[in-house]
């Protein structure tokens, strides 16, 4: 029996990430799912995004199913910070993985990319702060046992929110993107020109790519992106700090199809979290109209990364062919609403794997 924790979260999330779970439980039985109610609908009725009993339980998981977070009746940051970048944080999640594919009938480019975006510094340590009504800086934080004092007085207003690199998470970071990347067109993009910082980041991804031995090379993230546009079949592995490969990879979803498409996993050395890029889209949320298709691709990650490498090659070489066939999502033009796309996943997958003798 393989437990994983599920937190289907909010809008088209909690739409979706339950009929996949569906599916996964009918192509294997063997998989047992433990849902977590984290979502805007209970922080609205009791004022918790995510407690510590939840994190602790979570930690006892190898693997977790995410949807989304983030309602609009609810200040923007609040739930996505206090639930996404906090589990990433409690959880150690240090590795973000993107993979961005095109599918045939759905994109007329030929993209086959993984983003390996770090998952915890950066501009995301929420190391930030104001001038005061006294318009005086006093503020002292603190990333591990280092304090960083802010001090002064503005005659204008001032908020700010520090970009941190550590070495030891740097260095554990390229370590586990050199041991995940088989193949040897790897790119490490920054802002080094422009950020001071990411000549440090510079020289950890040399040092451990000589370590690792491998080969990379170097672009700025804003050469970088506009050559991803006009030349996306060029590049196989990005590997990016936090900010920049959030932004990369939501662009290579647009060019591969949409957001409906693009899957990530949060890899810990423990636990690991897996889910779509979108988020909430509470715009077309209940509807049927949401693509499954990133969720299930994020499923299906989690199945490899769990060892079930048969059931995940299984389901995207289904999805693969039921698009091939025309069964095109919404989102792409088709007329398969959500509930459709994971019944001919699901169908489709069962079949193979019967073929195949697995039940
Ligand atoms: P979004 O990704 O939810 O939606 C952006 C656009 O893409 C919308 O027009 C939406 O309808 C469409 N879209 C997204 N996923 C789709 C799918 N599977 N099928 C068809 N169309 C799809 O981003 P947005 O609108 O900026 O954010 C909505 C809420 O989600 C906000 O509260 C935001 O903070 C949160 N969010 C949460 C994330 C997470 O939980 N990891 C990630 C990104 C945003
Ligand atoms: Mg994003």
């Amino acid at each position: 029996m393989v437990d994983i924790a599920v937190i289907p979260g909010d809008g088209i999330g909690k739409e979706i990430m339950p009929e996949v779970c569906n599916m996964l439980k009918n192509i294997d039985s063997s998989l047992n799912f433990y849902y977590y109610d984290i979502s805007s609908e209970r922080y609205k009725r009791t004022g918790k995004t995510v407690t510590d009993n939840e994190i602790t339980e979570l930690k006892g998981y190898k693997s977790i199913l995410f949807g989304a977070i983030g309602s609009p009746d609810i200040k923007p940051g609040i739930m996505e910070r206090n639930v996404i970048l906090k589990l990433r944080r409690e959880l150690d999640l240090y590795m973000n993985i993107r993979p961005a594919k095109s599918f045939n009938k759905i994109s007329k480019n030929n993209i086959n990319i993984t983003i390996f975006r770090e998952n915890m510094e950066d501009f995301y340590t929420e190391i930030s702060g104001k001038v005061n009504e006294n318009r005086e800086f006093k503020k002292i934080n603190s990333i591990y046992n280092y304090n960083i004092k802010i001090d002064g007085k503005s005659s204008d207003n001032i908020y700010y929110n520090l970009g941190i690199l550590t070495e030891k998470n740097i260095k554990r970071f390229f370590k586990k993107a050199f041991s995940l990347i088989k193949n040897n067109n790897i790119t490490v993009t920054d802002k080094a020109n422009a950020i001071e910082m990411y000549n440090f980041w510079r020289k950890i991804a040399v040092e451990m790519a000589i370590k690792e031995n491998k080969n990379i090379k170097f672009e700025y993230a804003d050469a970088l992106a506009y050559n991803l546009i006009i030349d996306p079949g060029k590049y196989e592995s990005i590997i990016a700090p936090n900010l920049y490969g959030d932004i990369l990879s939501d662009m290579l979803s647009g060019i591969t199809g949409g957001l409906g498409y693009s899957p990530s996993g949060n890899i810990g050395d423990s636990t690991s979290m897996f889910e779509p890029v979108h988020g909430s889209a509470p715009d077309i949320a209940g509807k049927n109209i949401a693509n499954p298709v990133a969720s299930i691709l994020s499923a299906s990650m989690m199945l490899d990364y769990i060892g079930l490498n048969r059931e995940a090659n299984i389901i995207n070489t289904s999805i693969d062919y039921i698009l091939d066939k025309n069964i095109i999502p919404l989102e792409s033009g088709g007329v398969y609403g959500t509930a459709a796309i994971i019944n001919h996943i699901e169908k489709e997958s069962i079949c193979r794997l019967e073929r195949q003798g697995y039940y």
